[in-house]
């Protein structure tokens, strides 16, 4: 069988990525550019500074990519996450992988973003085949999927409100660690106490498996206006470290409880806030218990990168998915 080569092009959110996969399962070059620095300043992500700074960087980082793959005539469809995401930053990533399939008759795909996150595992895990059940927790998803095949996807249960990710930012950033407040927060709640304080945990004793975590941020942020208020001192580290605590246990809750309802033995975890180690060793210590193989990607593939997109899109185009020029950046998108 030829091989398959496809170039794709992430722009949702801060990083400009782009990077050639070859088979939908091994890196043949990869090139990413990431916006922290420049976010920084603000405390998050500014949408306008973002689309800018992709428009900057795309030529470069996708001109690495395609040297590094040899050339494109070695590229047989270009691919780019269409939704969902910041709709400026996301257009700027759909109109250049427009141009290029344009101007070198390649085919196109659209990717979305989730579904990438979900493959980025297909990239560390050779072996990893559907159907199994995925989380995919990150700075705007909180998402319990169930991965029929490699295009075929089940929403399970999902965040009703804040993404754990938005949590963990909103959070770091009321404890004063700078911006993007996961690795931080991981970092100092490693020198805290986890059963200092105790968080509500939001719909205990309900049937569905949707997550809120937007009561459990307000009581954190309510926890630490009222120190500061009376004056009291307290460490950030407990308060991080309980505060993280809380946030694994639900998510380990409702995705071993979707695991239990779908009867599966294979379970992954993606998104940026799979990095966290203290989520992953909870995880590792309930899928032991249970006797579940757990997947999580490499550190590098679980926040936001092209070779999950193009790992995605080798199994649309392997399906005959493909997108004329009129296709849109589409900020909201059900998977
Ligand atoms: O998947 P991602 O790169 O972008 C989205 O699609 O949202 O996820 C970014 C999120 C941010 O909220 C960031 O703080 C979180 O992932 N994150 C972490 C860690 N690394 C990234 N959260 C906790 N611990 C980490 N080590
Ligand atoms: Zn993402």
């Amino acid at each position: 069988m030829k091989d398959v080569n496809i170039l794709a092009i992430e722009t949702s959110c801060d990083e400009t990525a782009a990077a050639v996969v070859k088979n939908g399962r091994q890196v043949v070059s990869q090139a990413l550019y990431t916006q922290i620095a420049i976010h920084k300043e603000f405390g998050g992500v500014v949408p306008e500074i973002a689309s800018r700074n992709h428009v900057l960087k795309l030529p470069q980082v996708v001109e690495t990519a395609i040297r590094g793959a040899g050339g494109m005539e070695n590229i047989d469809a270009i691919a780019v996450t269409n939704g969902p995401g910041l709709v400026g930053a996301l257009l700027t990533g759909v109109s250049y992988a427009k141009g290029l399939a344009y101007a070198a008759k390649k085919p196109l795909i659209p990717v979305h973003h989730i579904a990438g996150h979900i493959c980025a595992n297909y990239i560390s895990h050779p072996d990893l085949k559907p159907p199994f059940l995925c989380l995919v927790v990150s700075g705007g998803h909180t998402q319990i999927v169930w991965v029929k095949d490699e295009t075929t996807y089940e929403t399970l249960g999902r965040t009703r409100d804040d993404a754990a990710g938005e949590a963990i930012d909103k959070v770091a950033r009321v404890l004063g660690l700078a911006y993007p407040g996961g690795p931080n927060l991981q970092e100092l709640a490693k020198q805290g106490d986890e059963n200092k304080y105790r968080f509500p945990h939001s719909f205990r004793g309900e049937d569905h498996l949707d997550f809120s975590f937007s009561g459990l941020k307000t009581a954190v942020i309510n926890l630490l206006h009222g120190f500061e208020q009376k004056g009291e001192a307290y460490d950030g580290a407990d308060v991080a470290a309980s505060f993280l605590k809380n946030v694994a246990d639900t998510l380990v809750k409702n995705t071993f409880e979707a695991a239990r309802r779908t009867d599966t033995k294979i379970l992954a975890v993606a998104g940026g806030v799979s990095a966290n180690e203290q989520i992953r060793t909870a995880f590792e210590k309930r899928a032991r218990e249970a006797g579940i193989a757990l997947y999580f990607p490499e550190l590098r593939y679980c926040t936001d990168n092209a070779a999950m997109i193009a790992s995605c899109a080798y199994y649309e185009y392997e399906k005959g998915t493909r997108a004329g020029l009129d296709l849109n950046a589409r900020p909201v998108m059900e998977l």
